[in-house]
């Protein structure tokens, strides 16, 4: 099996790195995870739009099988478009008392996502050879997955976006909440989400007007093992 081209590589991704090695003051990453809750109302008030941006990055930086990154993701801070989806969320009133709904979307179509990975590798400057062996290993694993198999898969990434997502708005001061309880089909019927997108996940943010719960959380002992 061909090896990859680390040394090749490391030039590309040590840009990135320093661009962003400024960045990210503020709390720890462990007191963000632990103070993090699924807030179930928010107080309606607007996030400043850079604040919004900050989180779109660091979603936009969650790590993907083979960088495929598998997922869109519908922005709606429409009052009468959030009301309308609150029937489709069991009502639950994140939906219509948040800031902004992130409606996370599995990208099932593959192909499309090669080609782009592949363009926006050969713009970023990433070696032939390197590319090469990338879209290689990408057509190896994914060629021949199903369709059923490729939305599971493409289902499976979309939740380390949705985990930058929740922690990272923690990090930038405000609150979120992880929902699965919602219809993916009236949702993608009221917000015209065109195939092969599936919706899979909601995260609404903005800022808390509740209390967190009591952390209930299992023993270590019983996790790792
Ligand atoms: C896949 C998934 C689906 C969830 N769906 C909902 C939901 O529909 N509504 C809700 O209020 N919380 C939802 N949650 C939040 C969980 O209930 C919550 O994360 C869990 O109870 C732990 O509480 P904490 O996040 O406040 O620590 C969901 C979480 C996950 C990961």
């Amino acid at each position: 099996m061909p090896q990859f081209p680390f040394n090749q590589c490391y030039k590309y991704h040590s840009r990135t790195r320093d661009a962003y090695r400024s960045a990210g003051d503020g709390m720890e990453f462990k007191e963000i995870v632990m103070s993090r809750y699924a807030t179930k109302k928010f107080d309606g008030r607007k996030l400043p739009e850079q604040k919004v941006n900050e989180l779109f990055e660091i979603i936009r930086f969650a790590p993907s099988a083979v960088n495929l990154q598998p997922w869109k993701i519908k922005v709606v801070t429409d009052q009468k478009v959030k009301e309308q989806l609150k029937p489709a969320t069991n009502d639950q009133e994140q939906v219509t008392t948040c800031s902004h709904l992130l409606v996370f979307c599995a990208n099932p179509d593959f192909d499309s996502l090669l080609k782009k990975d592949e363009a926006l590798m050969k713009k970023s400057g990433v070696p032939e050879e390197t590319r090469n062996f990338i879209i290689g290993m990408i057509k190896g694993m994914t060629g021949k997955m199903t369709a059923e198999q490729k939305l599971c898969w493409a289902k499976s990434q979309l939740f380390l976006a949705l985990g930058n997502a929740v922690n990272g708005a923690k990090s930038l001061g405000f609150d979120s909440c992880p929902m699965g309880g919602f219809n993916p089909d009236e949702y993608t019927r009221i917000l015209k989400i065109p195939p092969p997108l599936v919706p899979t996940m909601l995260c609404p943010i903005g800022y808390a007007a509740d209390k967190p719960m009591p952390k209930v959380r299992f023993a270590k002992e019983e996790i790792f093992f």
